[in-house]
């Protein structure tokens, strides 16, 4: 027991001692775990630190590699080096300059699942004093492969009313915010189509299109799909049946109220009359 306790503040003042010298070291961030869609594409964020400040892109070489081997490229400056089946389908989307190192994989196949190994290097100097330098860091990501894409989500506010403006709302989650998936609505006649794009978790995004119509009687029972078109031709869509609610109509009953109150004060004046007429009769003096 005390010896334990003994050799976890050891390890504690170990770790203080050298947590500083960590952050002086170059570090890598990459998420690490994303899903991908298969024949989609996929955006891998990623970035690094490194000690003395930031460094013209131009002496940074970003390299991505498969976790196997470092020579089995997935992204590189020189395509030529890079693995065959990854030639002309990766990209940099970060600028390295600006400590970004996110990496695009475009057209996804089935076997892109990686892990997939950021690397970095110091490009060998003009200047004789520092020429050699170099540096690296390491961070892997696993991909997810998805076969199918994922379903978009339908919903609402209340129940729409005739006559009046109803939303819904249709949204679907991605990972290629390169290009994202274009949402387009069955409904012809929208008042108005609103896109949205966000930040889901993170490496998540999620797109949303609001739409917005003024619900008919003819709309009750009619269904509304929001199909969801994927990078790469890939389509989920979702359904829903609309219920269109009569707008409170009280016409029916005022009329019927203005010809109630009509017809008894019509038929009250009639009595009257006839009352007043029966009365005259009985104070005229009989002619006989
Ligand atoms: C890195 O670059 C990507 C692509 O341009 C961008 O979407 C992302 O916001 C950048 N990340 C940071 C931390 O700036």
């Amino acid at each position: 027991m005390d010896k334990d306790k003994k050799m976890m503040v050891f390890y504690l003042f170990l770790a203080a001692l050298s947590s500083p010298v960590v952050t002086e070291e170059w570090k890598a961030s990459v998420i690490k775990e994303l899903e991908a869609l298969v024949t989609s594409c996929v955006v891998v964020p990623c970035s690094f630190s490194h000690p003395g400040g930031p460094l013209p892109t131009s002496r940074l070489r970003g390299i991505w590699h498969l976790k196997t081997g470092r020579n089995q490229l997935v992204y590189y400056e020189d395509q030529t080096r890079i693995l065959e089946n990854f030639r002309g389908r990766t990209k940099l989307l970060g600028h390295l300059g600006l400590s970004n190192c996110t990496l695009e994989i475009t057209k996804v196949r089935d076997h892109d699942n990686g892990p997939f190994c950021f690397r970095i290097e110091l490009a060998k100097s003009t200047d004789p004093s520092t020429s050699n330098k170099f540096s690296f860091v390491e961070d892997c990501v696993d991909l997810r492969m998805l076969p199918e894409p994922p379903k978009p989500t339908l919903s609402h506010s209340e129940t729409a009313t005739e006559g009046r403006p109803f939303t819904i709302t249709c949204s679907v989650t991605h990972t290629c915010p390169s290009h994202a998936p274009r949402l387009k609505w069955s409904r012809a006649d929208p008042d108005a189509v609103h896109e949205v794009h966000k930040k889901s978790r993170f490496g998540f995004w999620e797109a949303e299109s609001i739409l917005t119509i003024t619900a008919e009687e003819k709309d009750d029972h009619t269904d509304i799909t929001c199909t969801a078109e994927f990078n790469g031709d890939s389509k989920s869509s979702a359904l829903m049946t609309l219920y269109v609610k009569r707008s409170a109509n009280y016409n029916h009953i005022i009329i019927a109220t203005v010809v109630a109150i009509g017809t008894a004060v019509i038929f009250a004046g009639f009595c009257i009359f006839m009352v007043k007429r029966y009365k005259k009769r009985m104070s005229r003096p009989s002619r006989r």
